[in-house]
């Protein structure tokens, strides 16, 4: 292609895709199967790698990330970015109402209620139509520039189409967040590999947003809510229009926002979202009340620190206020260690509240806790309640500082604590009795080897009473064994000697999942089985090996090596082997369809429009083709989906092997 028709291409991809994009987001509907929307991306990903001047400001392709930043630079904020004054009850929004009403005389006054997202504050600058910088709020004069990371947040428009009313330069200004439900999908993607959760998702967020690889930041699949505008010349002269247009523009704006003209209506929108904002898919930690009209905000004016048209009501946190007895470390699967706060037992939001997780010892350290305190403690969006901070007022003497433990409480060895990890922990993996009973239970988990009739209080028992010191002794326990056990009777013991059996049917790649490896989750596991075939050869890969399966990085590959290097963990393997533990990978059973592909070999890599990735290997097997693992001289095609590793491409085509797409593969297999 000449340079001159790849610059129409990419402008006309460009803007095919960011109209897709924009239907999806803003309109929630479809005029493209995900597959074309693929291609396109990727035809369009090539052109610009191929030629990247002509890559536009404005490409989808910023939305997977890719750039990483070292350091963001600082950026002074147009206008500061104030705060709200709080309010925490009907009294003071009334004295609110008053001093607007004396200022303004007079005049109606209309109000916007609002909720107050808790998230993270973002300004979003827009040149002729174009984002060209998305900055943190900051110390509220100056913030960080965030703009590759902005463009991740697929429902914040890259440039917009119908500006034509706004002025060439403007601000629109509002709170990123992380999504409850993608919060939960990525916590518990870290609960499967063992790695400490993120606290909330108003930290996790913020975090996110400071991550130096976009790629990361566009896998959180984060969101935001825009509340306000900021310019000169506006077209509009209230806010009420101002986020009317902006969400014409493309913009999330929330459709919680309300016009109010008496205290009462002000009072009912605060009682309809007490309740109701917990439908929503994010923390809010309040209402805030703004004046409608732009003149009206302009005679009231700003105080320092915030504007005198707008005030913030705070729904009234569930909080207690307690003593901190003593803080205790618990020791987790893989040996990380949560402190906990021991509180005294106080009322909060219907329960009886002792205990409160404090995270890491930076936590400690930020809140500057003493055993003694009186501490605040809060129920958010999670389960379990959290120490918010320290009543100052009320520390005495006796107040002791936090030592942080430098010894595992539970078998005494030194922590660690890695560079740039927040978390300590206990290095004695197969001697730290909760690391040992921690691994029991992630081994019987139904994702795992789904032993039923064994739970945590039988794994505590069967520990105790030395019958079992790693998860392959499970396969030598005995009835004569379990029966002499508390709360066993017959039928327990026979259910827990069957349940233990049926495990040996338990395939592969929950067999890899169960045997713990760090950072090796389900799907990972399922990749792994599936790329080696069995145990032997993982066990014997190397780390180029490794690295060159779909999807692993250099963390988990380091990790699986690791693993393996310990005697101990291949003595543990070659037991379970023994037992009778699945140890190969089997491909489903497959209905034969036809031979077209006889004497034919693939290697299958990227994600399918049509089929999953064992689907497309099970068609390749359905018409007589092989599938094999990796790419050499001799294999006859490399059956590419989309986002199939640079890698493989570069080897496939230095080998010379002929590259097929999915399309190409439906048109061999039709008779
Ligand atoms: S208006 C001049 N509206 O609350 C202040 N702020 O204390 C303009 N916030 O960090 C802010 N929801 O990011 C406004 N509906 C809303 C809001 C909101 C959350 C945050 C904002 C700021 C803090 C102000």
């Amino acid at each position: 292609m000449n340079p001159q028709e790849a610059r129409e291409k990419i402008q006309v991809l460009t803007d095919k895709l960011n109209y897709h994009n924009h239907l999806y987001y803003q309109e929630s509907r479809t005029e493209i199967s995900d597959y074309d929307f693929d291609i396109k991306l990727k035809e369009l990903e090539t052109l610009e790698s191929q030629f990247p001047d002509f890559k536009l400001p404005y490409s989808p392709t910023q939305r997977v990330g890719g750039t990483v930043t070292k350091k963001f630079d600082t950026v002074y904020h147009k206008y500061p970015m104030l705060s709200l004054s709080n309010s925490y009850s009907e009294e003071e929004i009334a004295e609110f109402d008053e001093r607007v009403k004396k200022a303004l005389p007079d005049q109606p006054i209309e109000y916007i209620c609002e909720l107050k997202f808790d998230g993270v504050a973002l300004s979003l600058t827009y040149e002729n139509g174009m984002l060209t910088k998305g900055v943190t709020r900051g110390d509220g004069v100056k913030g960080d520039d965030i703009t590759t990371n902005v463009k991740t947040i697929r429902s914040i428009p890259l440039r917009l189409q119908h500006k034509d009313n706004f002025p060439e330069l403007f601000e629109v200004r509002g709170e990123v967040f992380f999504p409850r439900e993608e919060f939960n999908r990525v916590n518990q993607e870290k609960e499967d590999i063992g790695e400490p959760l993120l606290a909330n998702p108003r930290n996790a967020c913020s975090g996110t947003l400071k991550m130096q690889d976009s790629s990361v930041v566009a896998s959180r699949n984060l969101d935001c809510f825009l509340y306000g505008l900021w310019g000169e010349n506006l077209p509009f002269d209230n806010h009420a229009d101002a986020l009317k247009n902006i969400k014409q523009l493309g913009f999330n704006v929330s459709d919680s926002y309300e016009r109010c003209t008496t205290l009462e209506e002000i009072f009912a929108y605060i009682k309809k979202w007490e309740t109701k904002r917990f439908e929503l898919p994010l923390d809010t930690d309040g209402i805030v009340i703004k004046v409608n009209s732009y003149k009206q905000q302009e005679v009231l004016g700003y105080t320092a620190k915030s504007p005198r048209w707008a005030i913030a009501f705070k729904f009234k946190a569930e909080s207690a206020a307690t003593k901190l007895n003593n803080i205790t470390y618990q020791v987790g699967r893989t040996g990380a260690i949560t402190p906990v706060a021991d509180l005294e037992p106080v009322q909060l939001a219907g329960t009886t509240v002792k205990r409160a997780s404090l995270h890491n010892a930076n936590e400690i350290e930020r809140l500057d806790l003493r055993v003694g305190d009186v501490v605040f403690v809060e129920k958010g969006g999670e389960i379990i309640p959290k120490v918010t901070g320290v009543d100052l007022t009320k520390r005495t003497h006796n107040a002791v500082q936090v030592d942080y433990i430098k010894n595992c409480p539970e078998c005494g060895t030194p922590l660690i604590r890695k560079e740039g990890e927040a978390v300590h922990y206990c290095p004695n993996q197969l001697g730290c009795p909760p690391q040992i009973k921690g691994r029991m239970e992630h081994f019987i988990q139904r994702k795992a080897m789904d032993i039923e009739g064994l739970g945590p209080e039988t794994i505590e028992q069967l520990y105790a009473q030395g019958l079992v010191k790693d998860p392959a002794d499970f396969y030598t326990l005995t009835y004569d064994d379990l029966i002499q056990l508390e709360r066993f009777a017959d039928k327990s013991a026979q259910n827990l000697l069957k349940g233990v059996e049926d495990s040996k049917n338990i395939p592969f790649e929950q067999v890899l999942f169960a045997i713990g490896i760090r950072y090796v989750g389900a799907t990972v596991a399922q990749k792994l089985a599936i790329h080696f075939g069995d145990i032997e050869k993982l066990i014997s890969a190397s780390y180029e090996e490794l690295i060159e399966a779909p999807e692993i990085g250099e963390k988990i590959a380091q990790s699986i090596l690791d693993f393996f290097s310990d005697e101990q963990n291949r003595e543990f393997v070659q037991k379970l082997q023994q037992f009778g533990v699945k140890m190969k990978h089997e491909a489903k059973e497959v209905a034969q369809e036809g031979n077209l592909l006889e004497g034919k070999t693939f290697v299958v890599s990227g994600v399918f429009a049509n089929y999953s990735r064992d689907g497309i290997k099970e068609k390749v097997i359905a018409n007589g083709g092989k599938v094999v693992s990796s790419i050499s001289a001799k294999l006859d095609y490399v059956l590419a989906g989309d986002k199939m590793g640079p890698a493989k491409k570069d080897k496939a085509e230095k080998l010379g092997v002929t590259i097929i797409s999915e399309a190409d593969f439906e048109q061999m297999i039709q008779a």
